[in-house]
């Protein structure tokens, strides 16, 4: 057991990663549970203290794009789009290289690598002398944490300090992508915009699961239950389904609209603006809050299918699938 610390201090990150110990750590995203890459002893630590099961593979996180490449094989479509966006909510899905332990891409030879765009994080990845593995800082499965509390509710005593960089600008996960040939593959739909990439690269993109050959690997976003309340959650036509569950104790989840068949109090607005980064940012806090509190459900909006609301429509449904009995 540790008592857990949340405070600003870089030095103390440091001195502790330099130790092996696990650290949480700011993103624009989400909160990352980090610990030295090349370390296969803090890399073990981290699925310990999440409760993630091995075989699930980890972000790594550094600081340029010359970092990179000590660690994979970078192909000119990535580079260019790792030119343009990084640091920011974009990973790479890259050959490996050997500097890579196993453990990390959970024995793929394919590694995930991101810059987070977050001046704290950044700082402390300039004065490291490895990058860092980090996985979302939540228990395995459950909604990704957007504060330094959401990371404290879920690890608190099982890690010694969180790096306080305030509230994640983003708000969702970065967008996972794989260059294959002149194909750009989307595995995991995120904080970057779909339609940003193609506007820049000029290539469209192809979402993971509407290849069917099964050449691309599985990720844990594409896991059915993941991102998930304890309080069962359903999305849908929320006039339908509150309809349908009247007799329970709902809370909706919407992103501009006020509906007139339920009180105004059990109605969460994630942009009364009708923004999609704004829902975005509220949507983990949002989802964490409505379970804290006595609700027998929790109904979701579908959210508009385009920019980040194809991100959003992700989370929610994959929220509804887990086994809460
Ligand atoms: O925004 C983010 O990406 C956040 C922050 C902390 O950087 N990280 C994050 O990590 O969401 P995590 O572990 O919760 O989700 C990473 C996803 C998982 O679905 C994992 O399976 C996939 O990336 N992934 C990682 N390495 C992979 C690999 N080598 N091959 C295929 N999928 C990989
Ligand atoms: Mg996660």
């Amino acid at each position: 057991m540790f008592k857990t610390y949340i405070d600003t201090d870089i030095k103390k990150a440091i001195d502790l990663l330099n130790e092996n110990q696990v650290v949480a750590i700011p993103t624009e995203t989400v909160y990352g549970l980090a610990g030295n890459a090349l370390n296969e002893i803090a890399v073990a630590k981290i699925f310990e203290a999440k409760n993630r099961p091995f075989f699930n593979p980890l972000i790594i996180h550094t600081h340029s794009v010359d970092e990179i490449k000590k660690f994979a094989e970078i192909d000119e479509i990535s580079l260019e789009l790792a030119n343009k966006f990084m640091p920011g909510p974009l990973t790479l899905l890259l050959p490996k290289k050997n500097t890579v332990p196993d453990i990390v891409t959970a024995g793929s030879s394919k590694v995930a690598i991101r810059i987070p765009n977050n001046s704290l994080t950044i700082q402390l990845l300039k004065q490291l002398q490895y990058p860092l593995a980090a996985p979302s800082a939540n228990q395995f499965g459950y909604v990704s944490p957007v504060l330094p509390e959401h990371v404290l509710k879920s690890l608190n005593g099982k890690i010694p300090y969180i790096l306080n960089g305030g509230k994640c600008s983003v708000g969702l996960e970065s967008t996972i992508i794989e260059v294959i040939e002149k194909s750009i593959i989307i595995h995991r739909f995120g904080g970057l915009e779909k339609e940003i990439i193609e506007a820049f690269i000029g290539i469209k993109t192809i979402a993971a699961k509407e290849i069917n050959n099964n050449k691309t690997p599985e990720t844990s976003g594409q896991l059915k239950s993941h991102y998930a309340t304890k309080t069962p959650l359903i999305q849908g036509d929320v006039i339908e389904l509150l309809k349908a569950y009247k007799e329970k104790n709902v809370a909706i989840i919407t992103f501009n609209k006020i509906y007139d068949s339920l009180e105004t109090k059990h109605q969460f607005v994630l942009s009364k603006n009708n923004i999609l980064l704004e829902a975005a940012q509220q949507l983990f806090t949002t989802m964490r809050k409505l379970d804290n509190l006595d609700y027998d459900l929790i109904i979701a909006e579908v959210f508009p299918n385009e920019g980040l609301g194809v991100a959003i429509n992700d989370r929610l449904k994959k929220a509804q699938f887990i086994n809460k009995d």
